[in-house]
């Protein structure tokens, strides 16, 4: 049974699959043409954290491709009223895949462990691998070619940060990071990282203007994750230097794209000009996110773009 737990879970080649199925269905959506490639499937949603984009996005790319979504509810008891061995095993007998949003990371791998449909990470705090597919999709929209793009990222090494870094090393973008101390990246990631993509162009510095020199695109995310808003002062200090602004846009090359995940907390990790400014794509990576995960879909699933 595959899942998409962290990007650890593909290869380059499938993710070359995956983009290739959602530019198909993208290009046909935007024909109004909504091919059922998954008539009949369901996928159940379990979040324990907010979302937006991740859940309607879900849940509207299921509907399109024919199958059907349900957000679970406290009421179903995860967790609380029976082992999760036992949970997922039974709710495996109604569904063909498990969307996740959980606080531990170890969660979502419990779960996947014991499924035996599949089971998508839509965000924890190691990872969020269908973020970083979407936003590595969105930026093959925008190049001519991936091997001569650099993705250059501002701020915490977090969850989203260790994604993009795997599907940057994955695809042949360059990957640059600014943190700064104590936000870095484990020595355990950076050593993982390296073993599975030996060729990658990787920059690690604390300085944030050397890490947009030469960007294709800026990406940058809030400074205080889910979970962490009671660090959220201590955090606005230590982050002060690495925002996002007009100042450090200028480090990088004039054409150069600035990326958000989103939310964005507007005047703290990004100013409203480079929100707002002509190179930003915040809004194309968010709907870019039903795109590659319809994509996710139909490959993992099994379906066969046409
Ligand atoms: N970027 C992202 O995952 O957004 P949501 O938290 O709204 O799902
Ligand atoms: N790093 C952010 C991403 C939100 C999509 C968080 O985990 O809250």
């Amino acid at each position: 049974m595959r899942h998409l737990v962290t990007l650890d879970d593909v290869s380059s080649e499938e993710i070359h699959t995956i983009f290739a199925l959602s530019k198909d269905i993208k290009t046909k959506f935007a024909q109004g043409i909504r091919e059922p490639l998954l008539p009949g499937r369901v996928m159940a949603l379990l979040f324990e954290k907010p979302s937006l984009r991740t859940r309607v996005s879900f849940q509207a790319g299921m509907g399109h491709l024919g199958g059907s979504s349900m957000m679970l509810g406290d009421d179903v008891g995860f967790g609380k009223r029976e082992r999760i061995d036992d949970f997922t095993k039974v709710l495996c007998e109604f569904v063909d895949v498990i969307v996740m949003r959980c606080k531990q990371h170890e969660t979502v791998e419990q779960v996947a462990q014991h499924a035996t449909c599949s089971v998508i990470n839509g965000l924890t705090d190691v990872s969020h691998p269908c973020q970083a597919l979407a936003d590595l999709f969105t930026l093959s929209e925008r190049v001519d070619s991936l091997a001569d793009a650099k993705l250059a990222w501002v701020g915490d090494a977090n969850n989203v940060a260790r994604s993009l870094a795997v599907a940057c090393g994955k695809l042949g973008v360059h990957f640059s990071i600014a943190s700064p101390a104590g936000y870095e990246f484990a020595p355990t990631f950076l050593d993982s990282l390296r073993e599975q993509c030996p060729d990658m162009q990787l920059t690690v510095t604390a300085d944030p203007h050397e890490a947009v020199s030469g960007a294709t695109a800026v990406y940058t995310d809030v400074w205080a994750s889910m979970g962490q808003e009671k660090e959220k002062a201590k955090r606005a200090k230590d982050f002060a230097n690495y925002q996002v602004n007009e100042q450090l846009m200028a480090s990088a090359p004039a054409d150069a794209y600035f990326m958000h995940c989103l939310p964005a907390h507007r005047g703290e990790e990004v100013t409203d000009g480079v929100m707002d400014s002509p190179g930003s794509i915040v809004v194309q990576q968010a709907g870019n996110r039903m795109h590659a995960q319809k994509g996710i879909l139909a490959w993992l699933l099994g379906a066969q773009g046409s």
